[in-house]
């Protein structure tokens, strides 16, 4: 039987935990906002494998809402959260107040994420990228961890932490952990529990999409370069928004980007098709890598 799971709410308590561990130990970090599913436990499995002490940070940050409405309706489950993961044998969650991280409640000093933050999400919710790397940023500080676990489900988010860690040279290695799936498809997301039966039952339809569409993309491949005609590749594309549209979905974007720079491109070699659609009030995300 390993340790109970230590519960630290304030920052010299966190501080002083890590600063115990022996500097040999291999100390893997999952962030989250908390509102944890089968998808939040996977990453902390992956960062089981690959460290001697788990740590889960809880925190729903700020900084990275656009929206006050959206903020303040987030889900927030702590008593829920810590038993799962005490029962999958983390070993301990930093829950900081806003307070206790922002004493000025902003920092005024932050991380500005570049290019790879403009477009889509970052285009959709202006700012949310720069306080997301802000706080990833100060967690990452504060916690000192070997190894971070990111879903790609985020990919855009991943590849954002994946480039700052590399410009801004922070020691830790970033793992990426494919998307978890409910057993129709749909990527598991704490906003899925504001989906209405209906919208619940229409929403995998975003995953069958990405799914038909990247094999009309392969099919339409050709030998050698790995490219297709720009004009197949947006009729495809289009053909995508159509079908999701007459499903009731309202699409952000639907498009085939290159996974280095996150640009629409026209090689299907190291390519990710990204997907933002709206069904009711509910933003669904989703991404396919060629
Ligand atoms: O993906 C999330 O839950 C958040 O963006 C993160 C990484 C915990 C930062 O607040």
């Amino acid at each position: 039987m390993g340790q109970p799971m230590e519960i630290l709410r304030d920052l010299p308590a966190f501080t002083a935990w890590r600063r115990a561990l022996p500097s040999s130990a291999r100390v893997g970090f999952v962030p989250t906002m908390g509102n944890l599913h089968e998808g939040h436990l996977a990453l902390v499995t992956a960062a089981q494998s690959a460290s001697d002490r788990v740590v889960v940070s809880i925190f729903v940050n700020p900084l990275q809402f656009t929206d006050a409405a959206d903020l303040a309706r987030y889900p927030r489950t702590e008593t829920a959260d810590l038993a799962a993961l005490a029962a999958a044998g983390v070993d301990a969650v930093f829950l900081p107040s806003v307070d206790g991280l922002f004493p000025d409640s902003r920092p005024s000093v932050g991380i500005a994420p570049g290019s790879l933050a403009e477009p889509w999400e970052g285009a959709a919710r202006p700012g949310h990228f720069a306080g997301m790397a802000t706080i990833v940023a100060k967690l990452f500080h504060l916690v000192v961890p070997t190894v971070a676990v990111f879903g790609q489900k985020d990919f855009q988010q991943l590849r954002i932490v994946q480039a700052m860690v590399r410009d801004l040279d922070f020691p830790v290695e970033i793992l990426a952990e494919p998307t978890h799936r409910a057993a129709d498809g749909l990527a598991l997301s704490s906003r899925n529990r504001f989906l209405s039966p209906a919208e619940r039952d229409r929403a995998p339809l975003l995953q069958q999409q990405l799914r038909r569409t990247a094999a009309q993309l392969r099919a339409g491949e050709l030998a050698e370069p790995v490219r297709i005609e720009p004009v197949l590749i947006e009729s495809v594309l289009s053909e995508a928004r159509q079908s999701l549209r007459a499903a009731g979905f309202e699409v952000d974007y639907f498009a085939l980007c290159d996974v280095d720079t996150l640009l629409p491109t026209v090689q299907i070699e190291r390519a990710v098709l990204l997907a933002a659609a709206r069904l009711g009030a509910v933003r669904l995300l989703d991404n396919l890598l060629l």
